[in-house]
């Protein structure tokens, strides 16, 4: 990536950059503002001080290596909304029906408008979520095969699952997140795009495994040690045959190579420090 790829100029009013048809497309957003300014999660409440300049080292890293499988877009990041940077949650994609992010922390609520205009803008349907059902966008509602994999209770409302399904006729299987720690759905499970799937039994209570056993064969289940898990190893991007996660999970690593995928494993200590990481950073919206 050249230096310009990441400063403002390089952000044209839409985001848009023109690619050939097919490609896949990433949203990601520039870590400008990317702060602790809040604790909205358990990993927040952490002392250590962020390192900016290494969180743009790692940001800009975290870029490239996306830049190799995908086309990447860009939304302009805004002073004032640290976590803006997490485009995964900004909204859902189906196809060209995007529904909003609409969240249960005030502290975030200011990127639903700027989300929302970059999606009209953008060419895609916009559907925004009632006042009153928080919804955090592909952070908590994964597609594995013809169905939406979707947590709830710790920040998307089980309410919001009915317009999931709704908007894209697809069924939608609730699944409850019980650890405080693994929030978003997708920082314990990740379904890739040749029917496996990655996730963290511990993340989901007795009956969550059943639902996830009763819908993915066995011999697609990945399931990651909780020390992995810990790591972020389930907050993984997905490309045709290529996995990015975080640095550190080996035993994910070897797992996958075996079923004959690439992996990419890419320090991003100081997203971890909010309660994100690679897929956290980014948004397919094609
Ligand atoms: N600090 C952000 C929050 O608590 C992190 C969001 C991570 N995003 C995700 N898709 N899991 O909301």
């Amino acid at each position: 990536m050249t230096k310009s790829a990441t400063s403002k100029s390089a952000i044209n009013p839409v985001g848009i950059t023109p690619l050939s048809h097919g490609t896949p497309k990433i949203l990601m957003c520039p870590p400008d503002y990317f702060a602790l300014e809040y604790a909205i999660n358990p990993w927040m409440e952490n002392t250590a001080p962020l390192d900016r300049d290494l969180a743009r080292r790692q940001w800009d890293t975290l870029y490239q290596a996306i830049s190799q499988e995908a086309g990447v877009l860009v939304i302009e990041p805004v002073e004032g909304l640290p976590d803006l940077v997490f485009t995964a949650n900004a909204a859902f994609i189906y196809g060209q029906e995007a529904i909003i992010a609409h969240y249960k922390h005030p502290e975030r609520r200011g990127e639903e408008p700027h989300c929302a205009q970059w999606f009209k803008a953008s060419g895609f349907n916009v559907t925004l979520p009632p006042n009153d059902i928080f919804f955090e966008g592909a952070g908590d509602a994964l597609i594995w095969q013809d169905r939406i994999f979707a947590g709830y209770k710790t920040r998307t409302d089980i309410r919001s699952h009915t317009l999931l399904s709704e908007v894209t006729g697809l069924p939608v299987l609730s699944l409850e997140l019980i650890n405080p720690n693994f929030y978003h759905i997708d920082v314990c499970l990740c379904p890739l795009e040749d029917g496996h799937f990655i996730y963290s039994p511990e993340a989901f209570n007795e009956y969550g495994n059943l639902v996830i056993e009763a819908n993915v064969p066995e011999r697609k289940r990945i399931a990651v040690s909780p020390e992995e898990a810990a790591q972020f190893a389930c907050n993984a991007i997905n490309i045709g045959r290529r996995v990015i996660f975080n640095q550190g999970s080996n035993r994910l690593s070897e797992a996958l190579f075996e079923r004959g995928f690439n992996v990419t494993q890419i320090d991003l200590s100081e997203f971890l420090k909010s309660g994100g990481s690679a897929k956290c950073l980014s948004l397919r919206v094609a």
